[in-house]
């Protein structure tokens, strides 16, 4: 997207709809009303501290407007579930208003809408602020202010409208940032180069504590949550670092997540240690609602979970569909006991379930919704952007058995055949994955045949697999180009009218907080040819 200073035009569009907006947004507050006149948002803090500890986020984008996000918590780290932040009593039912200001320049001075929103008690005082009626395809910037306390200033976005013409579009990928093994300046790096949109692909916490190595920082309880109050603390913590606080308030976000938002490889109701599925079930809850009240998303948690996937469309030049391959997917083929989830090897001749086309591992509303999404899509470039590498990597015998690990798309060969026979009838299709440490190109295939280009991010700090392992992989499948686990860092795709770009950079060292920035591989797909060129 063009990142011009508005024209005369496009203001007086963005303030007539501010009046608007204003009204909207007001009167979705008015089962409030009591509450706001006893507790005016210019009221001050008890104690005086500053609740923007965690920063603003902004998310959501449409072409007439976006999701902003903060949460108010002068002690973010508390210990105390009934009163995250600290800042009133459970007796305050509702939550706290603070005022928000929307601006069209940097600086804010020409504010051209402002209101009050909530930040709700029962979300561990988090606001959530929906905001349309907006000038499409430009910069806002936003703030909030509550008692004697403003927040930074973030920057956020509207799109081009769908199908109207875009030139340019720079999108940064990121998955994988383990905070224990390492420090964000990967975060901090593709903050500098100012991309239009940041897709997160998951594993944004862990929640594991390292046991056996020395870490260079602990997460802050040092053990691993189960309770919402766990996981809300998980969450606080990473936003206390000022590398990805930065990114937020810089960069607009989508967010999707992977298995250690929850715990590690899970697979929709099944937990990999088989912890009771009543017990699972309030486990993963918790980590999905605190995901909730930590990131700029629209949805809210409904009673079993929260509904994440979501498709944004950048003019005529691309539709992103961001998934979600972890809340809806079928169980693991073949559980290696009786008793134990989480991914595995399995063959398909003592395994047929592996082959079975009724499981799926994005669900089949997913599944239906994205066949929509891409079937009606505008865009010359279509992204799939989700948490687990879709390649196949698994492999063959001379009888037809079929060796494959469970929990990437190798172990759900169906589901992965219908959306790469999509695919085929999508235009410029681009698939954009994470979860394994590691940077990759691969073409995907149906029958023999590449159809569209994948490229995994690897992570911003997490340990990579052994590099001899992913030469393997090169060496038994052609259609692997480029594996690499030796490097942390994020990937930046750029996009014009006729090239897809996808520059993998690195970090200098995980352990160096002020690590500097090189690129280790570049690659160029040309409109309506499939595969991508190293250059
Ligand atoms: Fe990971």
């Amino acid at each position: 997207m063009p990142r011009s200073t508005p024209s005369r035009r496009q203001f007086l569009v963005a303030t007539g709809a501010t009046l608007a907006g204003i009204a909207v947004s007001s009167s979705g507050f008015a089962n409030f009303a009591p509450y706001y006149a006893h507790r005016r948002s210019r009221d001050p803090l008890p104690g005086n501290a500053d609740p923007f500890t965690l920063g603003i986020a902004s998310g959501s984008p449409t072409s007439n407007g976006f999701v902003l996000w903060t949460r108010l918590a002068p002690d973010p780290l508390a210990q105390d579930d009934a009163t995250p932040g600290g800042i009133v009593s459970r007796h305050h039912a509702a939550g706290i208003a603070l005022d928000y200001e929307i601006a069209i320049d940097p600086a804010m001075r020409h504010v051209l809408r402002q209101g009050t929103a909530l930040a709700e008690a029962e979300h561990a005082y988090s606001v959530h602020l929906p905001v349309d009626g907006l000038a499409s395809d430009r910069p806002y910037w936003y703030r909030f202010h509550l008692g004697p306390h403003s927040s930074p200033i973030g920057r956020a976005v509207t799109l081009p409208r769908a199908g109207r013409p875009a030139a340019r579009l720079r999108l940064g990928l990121t998955s994988c940032a383990n905070y224990e093994r390492g420090y964000f300046s990967a975060y901090r790096h593709l903050t500098a180069e100012q991309p239009d949109l940041v897709l997160m692909l998951g594993d944004y916490i862990y929640e594991q504590v390292e046991r056996h190595r020395p870490v260079l920082r602990r997460h802050s309880d040092n053990a691993v949550p189960t309770t919402l109050g766990g996981y809300r603390r998980r969450y606080a913590q990473y936003r206390l670092d000022p590398d990805l606080q930065n990114l937020h308030a810089a960069v607009p976000t989508l967010v999707t997540w992977d298995d250690h938002e929850v715990e590690n490889d899970y697979a929709g109701d099944w937990s990999e240690r088989f912890t009771p599925p009543e017990q699972f079930a309030q486990q993963r809850q918790a980590a999905y609602r605190a995901f909730y009240e930590h990131m700029p998303v629209r949805n809210r948690p409904h009673a079993t979970g929260l509904d994440i996937y979501d498709s944004v469309t950048i003019g005529d030049l691309a539709r992103i569909s961001l998934l979600d391959g972890r809340q809806y997917r079928s169980r693991g083929a073949c559980y290696a006991a009786p008793n134990q989830g989480g991914g595995h090897q399995v063959d398909s001749l003592t395994c047929p379930e592996l082959l079975d086309p009724s499981r799926s591992i994005l669900g089949w509303d997913q599944e239906r919704w994205l066949g929509g999404n891409l079937a009606t899509s505008p865009a010359r470039w279509n992204i799939v952007a989700q948490n687990v590498i879709m390649a196949v990597l698994d492999s063959h015998d001379i009888e037809g058995k079929v060796t494959a690990w469970t929990d990437a798309w190798d172990g759900y060969p169906a589901a992965r055949r219908r959306l790469l026979e999509q695919l085929t009838r999508t235009r410029n299709p681009v698939v954009f994955s994470g979860d394994i440490h590691s940077f990759w190109n691969n073409d995907l295939t149906l029958d023999g045949r590449a159809i569209a280009s994948e490229f995994v991010t690897s992570s911003i700090t997490s340990d990579g697999p052994p590099q001899a392992h992913l030469q393997s992989m090169m060496d038994a499948h052609s259609h692997v180009h480029f594996a690499e686990s030796r490097q942390r860092g994020y990937s930046l795709a750029e996009i014009d009218g006729g090239t897809l770009t996808t520059h993998f950079r690195t970090i200098s060292n995980v352990t160096d907080p002020k690590a500097s920035l090189t690129t280790l591989r570049r690659f160029v797909i040309e409109d309506g040819r499939v595969g991508a060129v190293a250059v």
